[in-house]
């Protein structure tokens, strides 16, 4: 009969039953598996981070939040629906603490709109319910989302975003017109919902 080891560890064991030793080997190759996965997911995150260029929330146009109000795209006279030489409409929003201005746009129905917004203080965030509008606010970037409404309707638009004491009243509203409408709306109309 051969001669039992000293070390309990490498006494043959009974069927079924994997020595220590080889325990140890497989934790050790599954630990240097599972770091390399590690690693190459974190190298995933880096790497389509910088050649995906991840931005904020818009196409990293800029724009400069304290003087929004004097000049360029975002002034009070450029605020609300345009109408674009196609039949699409562009849509400008300021969201500042605690208010979108304007407060109600209005919209034709089936049609390509395209909203444009920033900030003129902190995060806000934009939302249009039952389509794909969802989009941060972000001060000194333009955020830019399309969609199209589906039919006519009266839309809330609430911010998501916590911006402080008066985030839970900050609401703006979008008045979706039918299209044959829509083109007899005075700026006013367009601008505040005002009816005339
Ligand atoms: Cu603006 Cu919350």
């Amino acid at each position: 009969m051969a001669e039992q080891p000293s070390n309990p560890l490498l006494r043959p064991l009974a069927d079924g039953i994997v020595p220590a030793e080889v325990i140890a080997r497989t934790e050790k190759r599954w630990l240097m598996i599972m770091t390399a996965m590690l690693g190459v997911m974190m190298a995933i995150v880096v790497v389509t981070g910088i050649a995906g260029a991840l931005h904020p929330s818009s196409n990293v146009e800029v724009v400069d939040p304290t003087t929004l109000h004097l000049q360029g795209e975002f002034v009070e006279s450029n605020l609300g629906t345009a109408i674009e030489p196609d039949g699409s409409v562009t849509v400008r929003i300021i969201a500042e603490q605690y208010d979108f201005v304007p407060r109600c746009v209005r919209v034709p129905a089936a049609t390509p709109v395209k909203f444009r917004l920033t900030s003129a203080d902190v995060v806000h965030g934009f939302l249009l319910p039952d389509t794909n509008v969802n989009t941060m606010v972000v001060p000194g970037f333009v955020a830019e989302v399309r969609t199209s409404c589906a039919g006519p309707g009266e839309y809330a638009m609430p911010c998501h975003e916590f911006c402080g004491l008066g985030h839970q009243a900050m609401w703006a509203h979008v008045s979706v017109v039918p299209k044959d409408r829509f083109p007899a709306q005075s700026p006013r109309e367009r601008t505040s919902c005002a009816t005339e």
